[in-house]
């Protein structure tokens, strides 16, 4: 029986992967905290619907730094996706296309970024992390120019991986399990040796550094304070992602969608603002565009759908979470995006 719902494809997807797999997509860092908060501070969020508005026509288009798409849902940045299926991105994207929206390829992908591209049926960010050297990055931003991506997203929270004890307990190496495509090819790389030292420690100069290299528009991944919105206004970005990378990183973190407010607060209209974590149902993605998000991103359950049914369960993932936007929109009295603002939610 088809899924109904993203949990129910969760499930599923289980049943479709290895368990050493599965703790990989799955897990966060140590007691997996801030990942069990990042959903469950979506319920301390109240609805505030409104009635005797005709909702009889839905909007839900908009656009992403100027890319338009169909809903504001978009897929996050996720490494390996060949883990759980053999056609790996290549399927991710096409199944992301199909539901008009944007596929945030990862530096570590299992297929080339220009690969990707020439499978893609609808618009790519590339995320970026500071890897090895500042030439092998510079390269792959030259490269995603040239392969059509649409913006570039520099993953500021990973100075270091995180120690996940899912993986150490698997005795799982990730750069071991996958392969990383987009530096295999590069003058004595070992894709192994790469992942191991993968980041470089980036510092608020870097975002100069990457500015000079690219007209593409900057989003930064994985701000969670107004202390580091204030810093980030002082470079010329487009937008700013939200996240706490699924509670992978610092456990203990605060939850996205608590951080979203103060991040809003500090950009103060100067340039877009993201969040992921946690984005399961369409009343999720309600709270956030209601707390100031222009869109959300959702990533593991991108990969449930990929591990039961390859690029057709990609769609039907984003397909239900947005037919359930739709619907929530309906029930609270919302049919355009444009009316949706903070008097919506009520935070206890
Ligand atoms: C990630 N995430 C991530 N982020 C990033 O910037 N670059 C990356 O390569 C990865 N890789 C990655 C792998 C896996 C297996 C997961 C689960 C996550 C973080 C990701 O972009 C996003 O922030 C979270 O996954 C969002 O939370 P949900 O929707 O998974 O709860």
């Amino acid at each position: 029986m088809a899924p109904i719902n993203l949990f129910e494809y969760e499930a599923l997807a289980q049943q479709h992967m290895a368990p050493v797999t599965w703790d990989y997509f799955q897990g966060g860092s140590d007691d997996e905290v801030t990942l069990r908060n990042n959903r469950n501070a979506f319920e301390s969020i109240r609805l505030r619907p409104r009635m005797l508005i005709d909702v009889s026509d839905v909007q839900m288009q908009t656009n992403v730094v100027g890319v338009p798409v169909n809903m504001p849902i978009l897929v996050a940045p996720m490494s390996a996706h060949m883990l759980v299926h053999p056609e790996g991105e290549l399927a991710t994207a096409r199944g992301t296309g199909q539901a008009g929206t944007i596929l945030t390829v990862s530096t570590f992908s299992t297929y080339t970024i220009e690969e990707i591209a020439a499978a893609a049926t609808g618009p790519l960010w590339l995320q970026l992390y500071l890897t090895r050297t500042m030439e092998a990055t510079g390269s792959l931003v030259r490269r995603a120019e040239d392969a059509g991506y649409r913006a570039i997203v520099l993953t500021v929270d990973t100075p270091r991986t995180s120690r996940r004890e899912r993986d150490v307990r698997n005795n799982f190496l990730i750069a071991k399990a996958a392969r990383s495509a987009n530096f295999v090819e590069a003058p004595g790389s070992d894709p192994v040796t790469i992942q191991q030292s993968r980041h470089i420690t980036g510092t608020w100069e870097t975002l100069d550094w990457l500015r000079s290299l690219t007209k593409l528009p900057i989003l930064l991944k994985g701000i969670l304070t107004a202390e580091d919105t204030l810093l980030a206004m002082e470079h010329d970005i487009q937008g700013i992602i939200v996240s706490n990378h699924g509670g992978r990183q610092l456990d203990g973190a605060i939850e996205s969608i608590v951080a979203l407010p103060e991040v809003v607060e500090a950009v103060a209209g100067r340039c877009e603002v993201y969040m992921d974590g946690g984005i399961r149902r369409g009343t999720d993605v309600l709270k956030a565009l209601a707390l100031g998000a222009r869109a959300v991103l959702v990533g593991r359950p991108v990969i449930w759908g990929l591990a039961v049914n390859g690029s057709e369960g990609v769609r039907s993932v984003l397909e239900l979470l947005r037919a359930e936007l739709e619907m929530t929109m309906m029930l609270a009295g919302q049919p355009a995006l444009a009316s949706i603002d903070r008097s919506l939610v009520k935070l206890l």
